[in-house]
């Protein structure tokens, strides 16, 4: 069968493939879109007739149409036709209840074929079952369908929620440029040479910060963006290379007025897309409270779980942690509600998987026949072991974890981990949507194998007035002005009032090891812009792609972009990044050491 070319007027549609009803019943219409499925049954031939508002069953009756219906046998699956007939209720007992327009169908007089398919690769309705390479090779099979039609048209409402909201809020929107110069956001840059400055290259923007804070100093005053980024960094089921922020900055600014800008907009934004009704104000926890109360900076607030302090139950002489409390370290607990059944095994399996994040051993107590049990009973006195069910609540319901390390924060976060594996594996985090505003970031975090302080956010962030003394003796503990935005344990957004006077700029950047000349030779131009004037500014940046994932219901950021990169940061559909010619490299003055 040969495709018609004429799509003339009479053949275009006169409802999409996913508005017919009951109500339609008897009229007249034109339905154009893709061949999902075709049975023939009886002589009679259905098929499932797709675009993106649905599907509607299309019958050809050979006693009634038989030109139409003999040419219809050879239509195969993603052919794209028009078809014209009249919608009509299905005989009772035929409705299909599973789908919107199920209570009717189109009885076909005619139809042309606007384009025939090759086998596609895959059906796009049991594309779940197959690679997600062979998904993304064949992206426009994998799109042709209800979930990821929906997650486009989500992402598209978020989007225009967003410009909506920040324009009522005074916001502009500018764009700033893509070639620049490096940001150090903490991963790879991917450079761009430029043939006309031989030797030379650009930095694809990390994110556009350093834009937005010039912007701030050029009186801009509240600056938004739906800003593309790029990183070099190794990928993830929430990472992508090239993955887009929602990018505010605003002057004269706190930490409280980005919070009660973004508040709101996270609300409104939850209901327009999921109807939810997000309860205000959105819990605050300091970094510090994060890390000793659920082991991590990005808590999921849905575990009722908590990490407890036990150290003083244990201090002491006898005691088997005393030596190593002595020495500034912490001892700490998690109660596993429902742990009492836990079997021998299945408590040796938890600790071993202790082990393997990383602790030294994980002790565990049970209550059974009314007196306390566990390896570590033995060397407890009555009181630790009295102090220890009391503060945990233990019941002969529950388990609970002890943990011991030098480094209270490392204990915590290994029993962090336990309790999001635990608890998951359980089913016991909550359905819904938890927030939380995570403050109060350390400024530094000590990096052992480079043996240096790195940023925890970026190094345009401002101390705590409080910290700034111990900037030079203390480093570890200077907190900053940075707050995350988390949601069911994954970090949302980041941002932080930024440093706006030079001296302290140049201040951090010594301390983070950049040298003066590198700083210069970097950030020169922002330290310079500093100087003309900087009023007090702040910001943060969402990841629309980590929203919308979350929005979506999605396993993965993948799921939530028209056409994202693989693992390996490679686009199966474009075969991007593909081999140059020598003689583009050389325009280029860039030189390939890769093996043929
Ligand atoms: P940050 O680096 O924390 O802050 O990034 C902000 C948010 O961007 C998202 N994100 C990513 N999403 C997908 N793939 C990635 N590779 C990726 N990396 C980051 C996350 C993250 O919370 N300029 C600062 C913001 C500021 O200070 O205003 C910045 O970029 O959701």
């Amino acid at each position: 069968m040969t495709a018609g070319n004429h799509f003339t007027n009479e053949w275009k549609r006169t409802m999409r493939c996913g508005e017919p009803r009951a109500e339609h019943d008897g009229k007249p219409s034109v339905l154009n879109g893709w061949l999902r499925a075709r049975r023939d049954l009886g002589g009679i031939i259905f098929i499932e007739l797709w675009d993106n508002t649905g599907v509607t069953q299309v019958v050809f009756n050979p006693e009634l149409v038989p030109e139409a219906h003999a040419r219809a046998r050879s239509l195969r699956s993603e052919y794209v036709m028009a078809v014209r007939g009249e919608l009509r209720r299905r005989p009772e007992g035929t409705e299909n209840p599973a789908i919107a327009t199920g209570e009717v169908e189109l009885a076909a007089t005619d139809f042309i074929l606007l384009s025939p398919s090759e086998l596609p690769p895959f059906d796009p309705d049991s594309a779940d079952e197959v690679s997600e390479d062979l998904r993304m090779k064949y992206r426009y099979i994998d799109l042709r369908r209800e979930a990821m039609q929906k997650n486009l048209a989500l992402r598209h409402r978020a989007v225009q929620y967003t410009r909506n909201y920040f324009d009522k809020n005074g916001f502009l929107e500018v764009e700033t440029p893509i070639f620049t110069k490096s940001t150090p956001e903490g991963a790879r840059d991917y450079l761009v040479p430029s043939r006309v400055n031989p030797g030379e290259f650009y930095a694809l923007p990390q994110s556009p910060q350093i834009y937005k804070q010039i912007l701030m100093i050029s009186g801009c005053d509240k600056y938004i963006q739906i800003a593309k980024c790029f990183r070099d960094e190794d990928l993830r089921a929430d990472r992508q290379p090239e993955f887009t922020q929602i990018d505010v900055e605003m002057s004269f600014v706190t930490e409280d007025d980005i919070m009660s800008l973004i508040e709101p907009y996270l609300i409104g934004l939850f209901k327009e897309t999921t109807g939810a009704d997000i309860p205000s104000p959105i819990r605050r926890l300091t970094w510090k409270e994060a890390m000793e109360q659920y082991g991590s900076d990005k808590p999921d607030l849905r575990i009722d779980m908590k990490i407890i302090d036990l150290s003083d139950a244990f201090r002491g002489d006898g005691n088997p942690f005393s030596k190593l409390l002595e020495e500034g370290g912490a001892v700490k607990g998690l109660k596993l509600p429902g742990g009492g059944r836990l079997s021998r095994k299945e408590l040796s399996d938890l600790e071993n998987r202790a082990r393997e994040l990383g602790s030294a051993g994980m002790a565990n107590f049970q209550i059974r026949d009314g007196a306390l049990k566990g390896p570590l009973v033995k060397f407890l006195a009555e009181e630790p072991c009295r102090v220890l069910v009391e503060r945990s609540g233990l019941t002969p319901e529950d388990a609970l974890f002890v943990m011991a390390d030098r480094q209270w924060s490392k204990a915590c976060e290994i029993l962090g981990q336990i309790r999001l594996e635990t608890a998951r594996d359980r089913g016991l985090a909550r359905d819904g949507w938890e927030f939380v505003w995570v403050t109060e970031f350390p400024l530094y975090e000590w990096d052992e194998a480079e043996r240096r302080w790195f940023a925890v956010h970026h190094p345009f962030t401002a101390p705590l007035d409080s910290d700034v003394e111990f900037m030079k003796s203390d480093p570890a503990r200077v907190r900053s002005r940075a707050y995350d935005i988390v949601l069911n344990g994954t970090e949302l957004g980041g941002g932080s009032i930024r440093i706006h006077n030079p001296e302290m700029q140049s201040m951090v950047f010594e301390a983070l090891g950049i040298s003066p000349e590198t700083a210069r030779a970097r950030f020169g131009f922002l330290l310079e812009a500093l100087s003309f004037g900087a009023p007090p500014h702040g910001g943060i940046a969402l990841g629309l792609d980590r929203l919308m994932m979350l929005i979506c219901g999605a396993k993965s950021i993948r799921d939530v972009m028209a056409f994202p990169k693989n693992q390996k940061a490679q686009c199966p559909l474009s075969g991007a990044p593909s081999r140059v010619d020598k003689c583009q490299l050389d325009a280029l003055f860039v030189a390939s050491t890769a093996p043929e």
